[in-house]
């Protein structure tokens, strides 16, 4: 007797019997597009190594972030470009500063869209580390804590519907959380880049958010590319802590990343998709080498099926036109 043949090609015929089956999905629901908001007035000035991303003054951020609503975008995530750096980034808690200033903006003219700020000082210090420096370079891990919870608060008391600290210190989602209770701003969600790695697909981000690095590199602070133990063990600790997110960054190349910590917490896990990501599929697709939508479709549904609930990516704008 013939052994019977396996057939999985019965549950493909059609497009009917495809999505009935379909174990993962991908909408515009779970997308948050990052903006970075420049100071000045009137400015749009597009990125280079980031095709169809432009820094913008706050009242084209505003626009943006209308369009964005429009087009059932639920969630952006705010960078500042301030006019000028110092040492220490004093630009990031500085309550009239780009982010603080963009974020009452956005909030006044669209408030059902949710406006999240980044939490760092990259772009804020005259040497593009992500803390404050010891005489020696280093970057010192409490008194950066300080003033990225110092940073967090006046976020949130400009109305961020949440704080997203990607600065990789040890302790500050713990000190960010207490800092923003003892401000009355107990319902303000922290959404950690738990396992931020030390990343060259960084690169177009920081042309953008003008943040690189003066001197060394990030490789003391973020996690090295090859640890997936101990990128559990930080999504782990960040919960402890009190992170209502987890976040894996980058997404395409750490999905056993996002796979791993998915299974290891039960707080819902974020991925970024970052600008080096955002930066290849362009590229190619500007040249013709790859179908654009199709690319960019069937990497986030990569990515929510290795385990992310929400995905920020510079893709969510065109995406959400495409999932319509
Ligand atoms: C700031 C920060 C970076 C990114 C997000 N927050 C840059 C870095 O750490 O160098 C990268 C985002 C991207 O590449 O899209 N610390």
């Amino acid at each position: 007797m013939a052994f019977p043949q396996t057939r999985l090609r019965r549950l493909r015929k059609t497009g009917v019997l495809r999505d009935l089956v379909r174990e993962t999905d991908l909408s515009v629901a779970h997308l948050v597009q990052p903006l970075f908001v420049e100071h000045g007035l009137d400015r749009r000035t597009p990125i280079e190594s980031m095709p169809g991303i432009d820094r913008l003054s706050i009242n084209h951020a505003v626009e943006e972030a209308g369009e964005l609503h429009a087009l059932g975008v639920p969630a952006v995530l705010l960078f500042g470009i301030p006019a000028a750096k110092d040492d220490e980034g004093s630009g990031a808690w500085d309550d009239e500063g780009v982010v603080q200033l963009a974020t009452r903006a956005i909030k006044e003219a669209h408030p059902d869209l949710l406006v999240m700020t980044d939490v760092c000082l990259c772009e804020y210090t005259s040497h593009g580390h992500c803390g404050r420096l010891r005489p020696d370079g280093s970057v010192d891990n409490d008194s950066s804590v300080e003033l990225l919870a110092r940073t967090a608060v006046s976020q949130a008391r400009a109305g961020s519907d949440a704080v997203a600290p990607s600065d990789m210190m040890d302790g500050r989602v713990g000190a960010i959380r207490a800092a923003l209770d003892d401000d009355g701003l107990a319902d303000t969600p922290i959404v950690a880049y738990s396992a931020k790695f030390a990343s060259a697909f960084y690169g177009p981000f920081r042309e953008a958010a003008d943040s690189t690095p003066a001197f060394g590199d990030r490789r003391a602070y973020q996690m090295d590319p090859a640890n997936v133990r101990e990128a559990v063990r930080e999504a782990l600790l960040d919960v402890e802590e009190g992170a209502d997110v987890v976040m894996v960054k980058p997404a395409l190349p750490y999905l056993d990343v996002i796979r791993a910590v998915r299974e290891a917490t039960r707080v819902p896990v974020a991925a970024y998709n970052v600008s080096g990501e955002y930066a290849m599929v362009k590229a190619a697709a500007a040249r013709g080498w790859l179908d654009e939508r199709a690319t960019v479709l069937e990497s986030l549904l990569a990515i929510r099926r290795a385990g992310a609930d929400l995905i920020f990516t510079y893709h969510a704008k065109e995406a959400a036109g495409w999932l319509r």
